[in-house]
């Protein structure tokens, strides 16, 4: 990896490649994001009351603050209009619908001051999706909603994306983890003992990258990207959202970034939607990735 591009116009086949290459891409905010965020703004300041969701935190209980993502999470995540708003992105950035599938948007909120980093609002550390049984050619995009800075990020070590890491991924199997651990995620407040895939050796956090747009800007990357949450002490909570795409092409010829260590079994494919109509992943395709991540022949 070594380009950051910024509002380029490639087309999406060429971005793909790029970003399997381990570069970056960023958008500045768009009329359609900036609908989206004002779309979640709108669920956060209804969950919050009539308090500053950004500072909320130092208002509230931790348990009264965990009740309220509880709730408000999954209603943006399942909520009709969010697919919408993702359909709508993905056209503009010049996905075909009838190849690109996405998964839900997740929200994310990282508090401040080890207020809450566990369960519902894990601080995540660093990682590649990729063992988390997402495929090599998963994109992820990512934007906040309300402003951030350098402190209350993520952020990117882009040394490993050609170095393998020693880790957990092959304990992981992530139909296992939807049956037991992800629903369990609101019960873990002060400290999250679900087994997630780590690192196995000292990591390197430096050199790293954090990315500051302005809200509704948008970051995309490849899923094999070691990232991580910047730990937050900046007095404000972040609020973001990602979610994740692949191109039916390259899920069925196994193109995307090097599998250099994620051994991981069972795959998210089985989740995602296409674009144009909802519909889901064709099975046969989904099954081949079941055993992990099918390997080029
Ligand atoms: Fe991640």
């Amino acid at each position: 990896m070594n380009t950051v591009y910024y509002d380029q116009d490639f087309s999406d086949k060429n971005r793909r490649e790029s970003l399997y290459e381990g570069n970056l891409f960023v958008y500045s905010p768009t009329s359609t994001t900036l609908e989206f965020v004002k779309f979640a703004r709108s669920l956060i300041q209804e969950a919050f009351g009539g308090l500053d969701p950004v500072t909320a935190q130092y208002e509230l209980p931790v348990e009264e603050y965990v009740a309220i993502l509880k709730e408000l999470k999954p209603r943006f995540i399942h909520h009709p209009k969010s697919k919408e708003y993702l359909q709508a992105i993905l056209q503009e950035r010049g996905c075909d619908p009838e190849l690109t599938f996405f998964d839900v948007p997740r929200m994310r909120s990282s508090t401040s001051d080890d207020y809450l980093t566990a369960g519902i609002a894990y601080a995540f550390h660093p990682h590649r999706d990729t063992w988390y049984s997402a495929p090599m050619c998963q994109i992820n995009w990512w934007l906040p909603i309300y402003e951030v800075e350098q402190g209350n990020v993520m952020a990117f070590h882009p040394r490993y994306f050609d170095v393998p890491i020693r880790n957990g991924s092959s304990e992981y199997n992530y139909q296992k983890w939807k049956a037991t651990s992800r629903k369990e995620a609101a019960k873990h407040v002060k400290k999250d003992t679900r087994n997630q895939p780590k690192p196995e050796e000292p990591i390197e956090l430096n050199p790293q990258i954090r990315i500051i747009t302005q809200p509704g800007g948008m970051i995309l990357f490849s899923a094999a990207h070691l990232h991580s949450s910047v730990p937050n002490y900046t007095g404000k909570t972040r609020f973001s959202i990602d979610f994740r795409t692949v191109n039916l092409n390259d899920l069925k010829q196994l193109k995307g970034a090097p599998n250099l260590d994620s051994a991981c079994t069972g795959t998210t494919m089985g989740d995602y939607l296409r674009a144009s109509d909802l519909k889901g992943v064709p099975v046969s395709l989904v099954e081949r990735y079941m055993t992990g991540h099918p390997q080029k022949q």
